[in-house]
């Protein structure tokens, strides 16, 4: 059976279901769940590229963050990875500083992957218990199971999924304390018809992450913004799917087959980590990366493609102007430039 008839057939017997438990049917279902398919899906031929997947330069630029928090920790240290997809920042990242690394990843597909990279005995499905070192997680927040809610004549009301003659539906819903609860504390001033999505989950994930930290840091990296820059997107939210790199269709359409993603709203992950007792950094992905050595790296790329372009060399002009290129995507204000980092230290 689809997994779109087994969430109707489910509906139909228990009712209208909040959109975490849909988002997160649609995404991890064992049999038909978007990541539980059996295909990789952030890597060129997959759904959307990430960072790590554009360049093997975010790992290396990212071991230089690691050498430095080994230097204010010290030993033992270690670095976990969590929602590591193919591997591509761990394998990058372990070529440029020799240290322990474990990856976790909710996928079938991504945990075969990630042990062409690592020991099978490093690779698992959930956080270990304590963790001493850096703790990566790139574009996994934006994937955490989120409420939806609607800001309407000045409350809130939740949008549950319900069915329609012949498929699945947006539902009004009173909203649930912990939704109103999030709603009041993160969302900001939503105008009227505005749309929100609660990511509670994400906020769960954060804290659930810092407490296994015993000493170190968390980076979370992600698209979204502050809750504040976030509003002027509320009129129609942020909610959306992608397949094949290209925005796929509704959210509700076509459960299980594409990617369902929000901006994350960072905001809410920095206060909850600092209430968690973290030291807290809101970065842009492009500041952040400049500050560990990527622009002078790229400086140095322009400079030595000129040098291999005047001396004749031209498959080192292409090596380093495939280089250059991908240092610049990463650093593109108004792409991969524009993400956000959350650094929270302990
Ligand atoms: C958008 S992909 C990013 C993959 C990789 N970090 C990258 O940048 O290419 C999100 C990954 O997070 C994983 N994931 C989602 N929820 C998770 C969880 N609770 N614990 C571990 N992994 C999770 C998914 O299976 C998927 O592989």
């Amino acid at each position: 059976m689809e997994l779109k008839d087994s969430i109707r057939e489910r509906i139909g017997s228990t009712g209208p279901m909040p959109f975490e438990d849909f988002m997160s049917l649609a995404l991890y279902h064992p049999e038909g769940g978007f990541f539980s398919s059996g295909k990789l899906r952030s890597e060129k031929g997959g759904d959307f590229l990430t960072s790590p997947e554009v360049s093997a330069l975010f790992g290396r630029t990212l071991a230089v963050f690691v050498e430095r928090e080994r230097h204010r920790i010290g030993e033992p240290f270690e670095v976990l990875e969590v929602g590591a997809g193919s591997g591509s920042l761990l394998g990058s990242l372990l070529d440029a500083v020799e240290v322990d690394a474990t990856a976790v990843d909710a996928s079938p597909a991504a945990r075969q992957s990630l042990r062409s990279i690592l020991p099978a005995d490093r690779v698992g499905g959930t956080m270990p218990d304590t963790v001493r070192g850096v703790i990566i997680a790139n574009e996994l927040a934006d994937n955490l199971p989120m409420a939806l809610a609607q800001r309407v004549d000045g409350v809130w009301r939740e949008r549950w999924v319900g069915p329609d003659d012949s498929g699945l539906c947006f539902v009004d819903s009173e909203p649930r304390p912990e939704v109103v609860d999030w709603l009041d504390s993160h969302a900001g001033p939503v105008a009227d018809g505005g749309w929100v999505e609660v990511q509670i989950e994400a906020a769960n994930w954060v804290k659930s992450a810092l407490e296994r930290l015993v000493a170190g840091s968390l980076l979370v990296f992600d698209y979204g913004d502050t809750a504040e820059n976030l509003l002027p997107r509320r009129q129609d939210g942020t909610l959306r799917t992608y397949r094949a790199h290209h925005l796929g269709p509704h959210p509700l359409d076509e459960p299980g087959e594409t990617d369902i993603t929000a901006d994350v709203n960072f905001s809410a992950l920095a206060s909850i980590a600092a209430a968690a007792g973290a030291r807290v950094e809101l970065l842009r992905q492009d500041d952040f990366l400049t500050d560990l050595g990527l622009r002078v790296r790229l400086s140095e790329l322009r400079h030595s493609e000129l040098e291999a372009a005047r001396s004749g060399d031209e498959m080192e002009r292409l090596r380093l102007r495939t280089l250059k290129t991908e240092a610049e995507t990463l650093l593109h204000p108004r792409g991969l430039g524009d993400f956000r980092v959350l650094v929270a230290y302990k």
